[in-house]
């Protein structure tokens, strides 16, 4: 048997192997995240971090994100909203943290800068179905697809608060010094005093290589209110969450 005649016989078999496996994995997460949406913030890291890292994992450090969803919050937030959803890990984890009727917004532009290695896999309605299923059953939840910086973006952000203000806001989209400022600058207005805007990838990491400037801008950008850090290691690439908490 030539190689032609090998390829012809085995690549269908296996592309429908795949197939299937593809399908079978899609199918456990979405069961695995409504059986989630009802438990605790701890179960929900163990999944998004385990078993559902490869479609709806976070891309953070699990030694971050829930040291800073536990520290942050006297009481579970009732209004909150992430820039920059990728996979949707961080919204499982916020919806975890939020109280059970909370009002939990995500903006997001599919497909876009800083999404990970495969930016088009984020892209596309398939994906609807597991980020609902992240939400608690009285939770109101959001998701805005357009780029965060337009107009438009801001105004479809606006409508969906419907005049409340967010107890926090996490921004992890676009990475650029201006995207960041950008994001800081349109939407700390939503953001109640008193509330947190969370920054991820405070560490410096991968300026050079793909423009990324959150350190920086931690930095240097003239912040008003408290600041906290969330690192896991000092001398850690990239990674990183500052919580900014507003005066007021
Ligand atoms: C680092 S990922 C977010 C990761 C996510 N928070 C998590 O930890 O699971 C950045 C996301 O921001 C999105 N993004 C980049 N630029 C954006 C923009 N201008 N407006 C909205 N989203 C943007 C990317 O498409 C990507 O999904």
């Amino acid at each position: 048997m030539n190689i032609q005649e090998i390829m012809a016989r085995f690549a269908i078999p296996a592309i429908l192997c795949l197939a299937a496996l593809g399908c079978a994995y899609y199918f456990y997460c979405l069961s695995a995240l409504r059986r989630l949406s009802s438990l605790g913030l701890e179960e929900t890291a163990d999944f998004i971090f385990g078993p559902g890292l490869g479609l709806v994992g976070a891309l953070q450090l699990r030694g971050e994100i829930l040291p800073f969803l536990r520290q942050t919050f006297g009481s579970p937030p009732k209004v909150v909203a992430e820039i920059g959803r990728a996979k949707g890990g961080t919204l499982a984890m916020l919806c975890r943290a939020a109280s059970p009727e909370a009002l939990v917004i995500s903006l997001d532009l599919p497909g876009s800068r800083h999404s990970g290695p495969l930016p088009l896999f984020n892209k596309g309605g398939w994906r609807l179905p597991l980020l609902r299923a992240m939400k608690g059953p009285r939770q109101d939840l959001r998701l805005i697809d357009g780029d965060s910086r337009s107009p438009a973006s801001a105004e479809i952000f606006s409508k969906a608060l419907d005049g409340k203000k967010l107890d926090l806001l996490f921004i992890d989209g676009d990475h650029t010094f201006e995207g960041v400022r950008s994001d800081f600058e349109m939407y700390s207005g939503f953001v109640r005093p008193g509330g947190v805007i969370a920054f991820h990838d405070i560490q410096p990491g991968y300026e050079l290589e793909l423009g990324v400037a959150v350190s920086r801008f931690w930095k240097e950008y003239p912040l008003p209110g408290k600041r906290a850090e969330f690192i896991a290691d000092s001398s850690q690439l990239s990674y990183g969450i500052g919580a900014l908490r507003l005066p007021g």
